[in-house]
């Protein structure tokens, strides 16, 4: 158990910085590529753990992966093409992304793989997503089908489904997707609106697969067992990462920060639009297309004077890792900003609105919450003189590098444990804090 001691503000800051590959794109990617013919070339892949699981998850399963200067080769050997021994487990760590989506692409194996996942992860629902796969034909052999470890066969006569996605988790319509690439016919999916990547990506490759984008829900239909070639891709920065220093720039003085190449898919892109409705003056310049993805440099500068919000709901599921940092900013805006249907959140990596709730409390900011919704009475004074200790989160890295934020901004004396979570999703995080000009004691 490795702790962090903060005891300092940051001081002003005027720099260029790029943070980590985009952790939902870099999985995608390597699933997907898993399941095309050929050597794939992914650029810019993050080495944090939970895309190290995937990797060693994939290897297991007979996918080639190695790295030449920097950029991650991939043997994919087509649909269903997995090879492995009987009786395998595959650790899937911390990502509930690479647990949930690799089931996706199991259901047709002819063997059973149990899967498994550290404590956080195996607190997780996982009923989610066995519920449509058993729909597709897959068996869950496992005692407890609501979480990790899980077994799945896969079977040989898969049906297509017609599946509701009610939720807003890209995870289940994500996995479903997947499914389908492996099952002939036509599989539907309705799903309430959440990240669009694994669509984009697959229409980038010009698989058979429809979108009908309608006001609260998006249509997907896939055609499956159409066989794709290898593929090129680069990975933009990933704007969850990009949120930390986003609110550590606004909630610093005099400072001035340039994020590049982040992925702004508007689906991603809900944290933006929230903390510019608090008055900041986030902007996005140079924007390009990459892989099918929207990309551009943020430009981000010091925020004296932030409002509070009532937070429209419809941008929950596009800001969804982003609450825990969004709550840091509302403590400091001026007013009560209110968040209502928020009870995904205490299903992530920790329960984050309960977690929420205490850490505010901790460091003296007003808070009223339920189950589903949080109240910040913000206060633009809020500034911390005494000693405070974040430990038992669940080593939740984004509440690890919230509370480091937290402490470069507010004051105080920080004791912060589990360091090392953060490396779960943003390993450059404590390096790009050096780069600005932090010294860490
Ligand atoms: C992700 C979807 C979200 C998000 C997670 C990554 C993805 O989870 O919280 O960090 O890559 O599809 P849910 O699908 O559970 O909302």
């Amino acid at each position: 158990m490795v702790k962090i001691v903060i005891k300092k503000r940051i001081k002003d800051f005027n720099k260029v910085i790029s943070v980590d590959g985009d952790k939902s794109l870099s999985i995608r990617s390597l699933l997907i590529g898993s399941q095309s013919y050929g050597i794939c070339k992914i650029n810019n892949l993050p080495k944090s753990e939970d895309i190290l699981s995937t990797i060693n998850g994939l290897r297991k399963l007979g996918i080639k992966i190695f790295f030449k200067k920097k950029i991650c080769y991939l043997h994919g050997n087509g649909l269903n093409g997995f090879n492995y021994k009987k009786n395998i487990v595959i650790d899937a760590g911390n990502s509930g992304t690479f647990a949930r989506l690799l089931l996706g692409l199991l259901v047709k194996s002819p063997y059973s793989i149990k899967i498994v996942g550290d404590e956080s992860l195996s607190r997780r629902d996982f009923q989610r997503i066995v519920d449509p796969l058993k729909k597709f034909g897959a068996k869950f052999v496992s005692k407890n089908i609501k979480n990790l470890p899980l077994k799945i066969i896969g079977s040989e006569y898969l049906k297509p489904i017609n599946y509701f996605e009610t939720k807003g988790s890209a995870q289940c319509k994500s996995s479903v997707i997947l499914a389908a690439l492996n099952t002939p016919g036509k599989t539907i999916v309705t799903a309430k609106k959440s990240r669009n990547h694994t669509e984009l990506f697959l229409k980038n490759l010009n698989l058979p697969l429809k979108v009908i984008n309608k006001k609260k829900v998006d249509k997907i239909e896939v055609v499956g067992e159409k066989q794709f070639k290898s593929f090129e891709y680069v990975i933009p920065g990933d704007i969850s990462s990009s949120a930390f220093f986003v609110v550590l720039t606004l909630l610093s003085k005099n400072s001035k920060l340039k994020i590049k190449n982040v992925n702004i898919n508007s689906s991603r892109t809900g944290f933006i639009k929230i903390v510019n409705r608090m008055g900041a003056k986030v902007k996005f310049i140079n924007k390009r297309n990459i892989c099918g993805e929207p990309v551009a440099d943020i430009f981000v500068k010091s925020q004296k004077n932030l409002k509070s919000i009532n937070c429209p709901v419809e941008l929950n599921s596009n800001a969804i890792d982003e609450f825990l940092i969004i709550f840091l900013l509302a403590s400091r805006a001026d007013g009560i900003s209110n968040f209502k249907k928020l009870e995904e959140l205490n299903k992530k990596e920790s329960p984050r609105l309960k977690l929420a709730t205490m850490i505010l409390r901790k460091i003296g900011v007003k808070v009223k919450s339920s189950e589903d919704s949080i109240k910040i009475f913000g206060n633009p004074k809020l500034h911390i003189n005494k000693k405070i200790l974040i430990n038992n989160y669940n080593k939740d890295h984004r509440i690890f590098m919230t509370s480091v934020i937290a402490a470069l901004t507010l004051g105080g004396s920080w004791t912060i444990h589990d360091m090392d979570s953060h490396m779960s999703s943003f390993p450059s995080f404590l390096s790009i804090l050096r780069k600005i000009g932090y010294r860490f004691t």
